[in-house]
């Protein structure tokens, strides 16, 4: 057991020694994994290290990796070793976190991770919270206790959310099911930022249909631009209108550490519910997220259950059961990651190594603006930027279709990662810069590369 176990530590030491000098991933196709992986299910086992031999071999370099310093797509995962050994020390002594009988340390430990939190964003002595396995979960809790704390049964309810919003939302108010709730969309002002006179407008009109308002949905960092709403406008509407007001900060929540953004987060106090995600920019690894509430008994209200068989675990309000606050019995321990590297590391460093992320956006558009043909559409915000390269007198269809190009032939290279989005119809490439290990030589090069694609492909181009 030592033997493999130091072998596993190798692999995941010299990844994260190696990184910056390997592909940022290759696409395969299913084909080349059929061929690898696909076999009858053994029915005789094999030498665990040969098995680790196969795993170098052939998991390994079929990985995207998503921590690498020049993964700029989507949301980076730049995690951090403390934090790995936490998920191994769980699940190597299999540590269960329903209930205070299973492990009390696992308890009280998550009650002073989420005490933590809860007194970052400035929530009352009542707040509480869990971890649960990702922002879209939280997203879907908070609707949950939205319907079960607002909505008349027997009226048609309304959620309200900006067209920036995260689609995991419209995923949520399916499965609470479209016909009790619905989801109305907000458009967004020039920075992407949901517009409240519509919000009051939309509002009045769905009362003046007998539907209900029952919540508003409001982002603390979209993942298109790193936008955050005006969050003290849509808490005096909320407030005003007795609606449940949720924040996603799954991407940007925690950009509150840098005292730069600060004005951006007033208002986020009065929320009655936030969802952020450790796994994207707290450096956790994946499946670490957190929904947090004003009142920790809001949760149980909804989700207390106390079968039979379980009346052994029933000891008493100060022993925390944390499955009865959520929606799994069996629970990892998912703050033991958080609480590792925040002890080690500290808070001061977790400022600094967002601060870093923020700063390094800034770099990448200072960047981008040197380059002629390119225009910055969103400006750097809470380590987002995005971005199109123009050519005079092509068609918009045909100026998407380069952009597009311009990232598949960065991707094929294997030296960074971009993806696209859509912005107000615009297609656009977006650079995602919140892993601390990213270089400015790193964002430098990456502009650079990007800038001699577009050119080169620009003149190759036929005209329209
Ligand atoms: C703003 C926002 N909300 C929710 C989610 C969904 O979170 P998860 O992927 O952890 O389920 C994301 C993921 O990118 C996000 O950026």
């Amino acid at each position: 057991m030592r033997r493999l176990g130091y072998r596993a530590v190798d692999i995941i030491v010299d990844h994260f020694a190696h990184l910056s000098t390997k592909r940022v991933g290759s696409l395969k196709a299913r084909q080349e994994m059929e061929a690898i992986f696909r076999e009858v299910i053994p029915k005789e086992g094999m030498d665990p290290g040969e098995l680790l031999d196969f795993v170098e071999k052939e998991v390994v370099p079929n990985l995207t990796h998503l921590d690498h310093p020049r993964f700029f797509a989507f949301v980076p995962g730049p995690n951090n070793y403390m934090s790995v050994l936490a998920e191994f020390l769980a699940v190597g002594l299999n540590i269960f976190s329903g209930d205070w009988l299973g492990a009390p340390a696992a308890a009280q430990i998550e009650l002073v991770v989420i005490k933590w939190l809860t007194d970052l964003f400035q929530l009352p002595e009542s707040a509480g919270g869990l971890f649960v396995s990702g922002g879209s979960m939280a997203n879907l809790m908070a609707l949950v206790l939205a319907v079960h704390h607002k909505k008349q049964p027997e009226k048609v309810g309304v959620a309200y959310c900006s067209d920036q919003t995260h689609s995991c939302i419209e995923r949520a108010i399916r499965i609470l099911g479209k016909e009790r709730m619905e989801l109305r969309t907000i458009d967004t002002d020039e920075r992407f930022r949901m517009k409240g006179e519509q919000l009051s407008r939309a509002i009045q009109e769905d009362k003046g249909k007998g539907k209900q308002p029952v919540a508003v949905i409001a982002n603390a960092g979209t993942t298109n631009t790193g936008s955050v709403d005006d969050l003290k406008r849509i808490a005096e509407i909320c407030e005003a209108e007795n609606l449940w007001w949720h924040i996603d900060g799954a991407y940007g929540g925690v950009g509150i550490l840098d005292e730069r953004q600060q004005e951006l987060y007033v208002g986020i106090e009065q929320a009655d519910s936030i969802a952020i995600d450790p796994h994207k920019w707290w450096f956790q690894p994946h499946e670490t997220a957190c929904l947090l509430v004003r009142d920790q008994s809001q949760l149980s209200d909804v989700f207390y259950m106390m079968p039979e068989y379980l009346k052994d675990v029933d000891l008493s309000e100060e022993e925390i059961n944390y499955s009865n606050y959520g929606i799994q019995l069996t629970r990892s321990f998912r703050a033991f990651k958080l609480w590792m590297s925040l002890k080690t590391f500290g808070l001061n460093n977790f400022a600094l190594a967002v601060k870093r992320g923020i700063g390094l956006a800034e770099l990448a558009e200072q960047e981008i603006r040197k380059y002629a043909g390119w225009v910055v559409v969103s400006p750097a915000s809470l380590g987002i930027v995005t971005f199109q390269f123009h050519q005079p007198g092509w068609s918009k269809e045909k100026i998407n279709q380069l952009n597009q190009a311009i990232m598949d032939e960065m991707l094929k290279s294997g030296f960074a990662m971009l993806s696209s989005t859509a912005l107000h119809g615009r297609r656009v490439i977006r650079l995602c810069a919140i892993n601390p290990r990213t270089t400015e030589e790193d964002i430098e090069q990456t502009i650079y590369q990007l800038d001699s694609i577009a050119k080169k492909r620009a003149l190759f181009a036929t005209a329209d």
